[in-house]
């Protein structure tokens, strides 16, 4: 996919890797994407939400309600508003509650209204990314005709070796620029 002019939805949740969220957003901005983050309540413990407003200029999603004109209905006009949405890192949690259509705040209820792309970027200590039910939740979104980057391997932030870590941004840039999908470019 063209990222140039495009609207692109960059979820963060509440993973350790959220502050290379932050290159990725400008990565996708030098690309010539629009870019808007949907944040969990949990990802703003690791990054602040002014961060990702200074850089992209432009409120982070964060809450369903609230907004001064209860008139809008944030998640229906990004879903429409959006080409792409990627989540990255996008939490064991993440994948879990779209995998069964739970909708409980502003990203996850997004999830269920978007009709573009929407690529999941897992990342997660390696013991969770090999945990049978984590496993089945990604076959289950890969099933449904979600995106499903796998995760890189190495040395993981929350400790130990293996597979889970967050794919450098750059990486990631690449990986949606080679996303073949219906009418993207
Ligand atoms: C410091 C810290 C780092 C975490 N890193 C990860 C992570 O990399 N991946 C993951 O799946 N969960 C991680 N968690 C656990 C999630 O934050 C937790 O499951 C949370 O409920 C996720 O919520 P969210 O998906 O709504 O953001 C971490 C928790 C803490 C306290």
């Amino acid at each position: 996919m063209n990222l140039n002019k495009k609207h692109v939805i960059l979820g963060v949740t509440g993973g350790i890797a959220a502050y290379k969220s932050v290159t990725l957003s400008r990565l996708l901005q030098k690309e010539g994407a629009t870019v808007r983050i949907a944040m969990t309540r949990n990802a703003t413990q690791l990054v602040g939400p002014l961060t990702f407003e200074t850089l992209t200029g432009y409120p982070v999603g964060l809450d369903s309600f609230a907004l001064e004109s209860p008139s809008r209905i944030l998640h229906i006009e990004w879903a429409e508003w959006a080409d792409l949405c990627v989540i990255a890192p996008a939490t064991a949690n993440i994948l879990g509650k779209a995998a069964c259509g739970i909708a409980d705040d502003l990203l996850s209820t997004l999830i269920l209204a978007l009709k573009c792309p929407l690529v999941f970027v897992p990342a997660m200590h390696h013991q969770m990314w090999a945990n049978p039910v984590v496993q089945r939740n990604v076959k289950i979104l890969r099933d449904l005709g979600y995106d499903v980057m796998p995760p890189a391997e190495g040395e993981l932030a929350s400790g130990g070796t293996g597979p889970g870590r967050l794919p450098e941004p750059e990486e990631i840039v690449r990986y949606l620029q080679n996303l073949k999908s219906e009418g993207a470019d």
